[in-house]
């Protein structure tokens, strides 16, 4: 192993003395764009210093919008481009490593104490992980047990057999060649990373409560879409779709024969929402092409949602809908048609104090910075 993830499950009050004054940073690098959040925390509140967002395509010849894959030096240029851009004076934080370069699976392992843990789960880790165990870095975290209420798991295993089995443990490995990277991008844009977290639970953490009832966390991305089942806090399912926001875009471009970067233009500013701006042939069109991209999309987060339903017996109370594409223009209504439950969009900035004239901008950006306040959440809550 290349090198320790500990910091990843370590519990945040281990790290809450040595931040608890001055300001962090969240950091994350996504497909299509780099955000950047600064806290700072006074008397237990997290407050807003600053944030700022860039687009990648750019820095690759490519539009904005478009899914990239830049060297960590281009990465470095980006992030020291949208620091200056956003006045960034803080230098150290966490960065987030996308669910992609990661393998999260719950596993069963005996009750034994945690030194024997720490021997088992490599060894372990090998039945679930399909790449050699040498390449990857691995961390884990013991999934608590329901006090009295019962798991997810237990109305088809009952408390006794559980214990008989043993002891949940959520386990994570990350591609060492991804974090690699990451620690020159770092290196070279003069920053100090405290802790990487994989942005399942960066998002996770801005973007829902502690509800008892299964909540899904949609977070729609450039290229790809992430889906997470969470529950008491714990995400017990994570499930990659590669279908984003880009091939909203692509879609649109091609239905109306525009360029790329008129249709994401078009796509961000109108969305679902019709507009004098265009013909009422070209609304019906840029409508029609929107929600054919969508209604894929959303039935694939319906699967999702009925086959937790159906393999724990358990309702599903509601959708939070996260990333970049769910700050399309009228995306809720068409959410709440296509999916059985509640809908809702993310607002992770409502985790922060903000000025008050900037409540609109920052609840219509919001859901694309749910990672980025994840992870610098995480630096400052308990
Ligand atoms: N106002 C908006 N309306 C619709 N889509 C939007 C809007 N703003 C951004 N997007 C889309 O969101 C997507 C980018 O989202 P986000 O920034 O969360 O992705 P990313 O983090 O770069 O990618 P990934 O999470 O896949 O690595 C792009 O497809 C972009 O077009
Ligand atoms: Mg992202």
């Amino acid at each position: 192993m290349a090198f320790s993830l500990g910091s990843i499950f370590k519990n945040v009050s281990s790290s809450l003395g040595k931040s608890a004054e001055g300001s962090v940073l969240g950091i994350d690098i996504g497909a299509s764009s780099a955000k950047i959040v600064q806290l700072r925390t006074s008397k237990g509140a997290a407050i807003l210093e600053t944030y700022g967002e860039i687009a990648l395509g750019p820095y690759a010849g490519q539009p904005i919008g478009k899914a990239v894959k830049l060297p960590p030096e281009k990465i470095a240029e980006a992030i020291t481009d949208v620091m200056r851009e956003a006045n960034v004076t803080a230098r150290s934080g966490g960065l987030s490593i996308p669910f992609s370069s990661s393998l999260v699976s719950v596993i069963t392992l005996p009750n034994v104490d945690p030194e024997q843990l720490k021997r088992m789960i490599p060894i372990e880790a090998r039945k679930y992980i399909p790449i050699p165990v040498s390449e990857v870095s691995l961390d884990w975290f013991v999934i608590p047990r329901d006090e009295g209420e019962g798991s997810a798991f237990d109305r088809i295993e009952p408390q006794s057999v559980l214990e008989a089995k043993g002891r949940e443990v959520l386990l994570v490995a990350i591609h060492n060649n991804a974090l690699q990277g990451y620690q020159t991008v770092a290196a070279t844009a003069g920053l100090s990373i405290d802790f990487y977290e994989i942005e399942i639970f960066s998002a996770v953490r801005s973007s829902v409560g502690h509800g008892i009832a299964p909540i899904v966390v949609v977070d729609i991305g450039a290229a790809t879409t992430k889906i997470y089942v969470v529950e008491r806090g714990v995400v017990r399912l994570s499930h990659l779709i590669t279908m984003g926001g880009q091939q909203i875009t692509e879609h649109l471009a091609r239905s109306l024969d525009w360029e790329f970067e008129k249709a994401e233009r078009v796509k961000r500013e109108r969305g679902l929402v019709e507009s004098t701006a265009y013909s009422p042939d070209e609304n019906d069109r840029i409508k029609t092409s929107l929600l054919s991209t969508l209604e894929r999309l959303l039935s694939e987060v319906n699967r999702v949602v009925l086959s937790y339903g159906q393999r724990y017996n358990k309702n599903v109370s509601r959708v939070v809908l996260t990333g970049g594409g769910a700050s399309l223009p009228g995306l809720t209504e068409v959410a709440k048609q296509e999916l059985a439950v509640e809908v809702e969009i993310a607002n992770p900035f409502q985790r922060t104090e903000t000025p008050a004239f900037l409540e609109n901008v920052l609840r219509e950006i919001g859901p694309g910075f749910s990672v980025a306040v994840g992870v610098a959440l995480r630096k400052l809550k308990t």
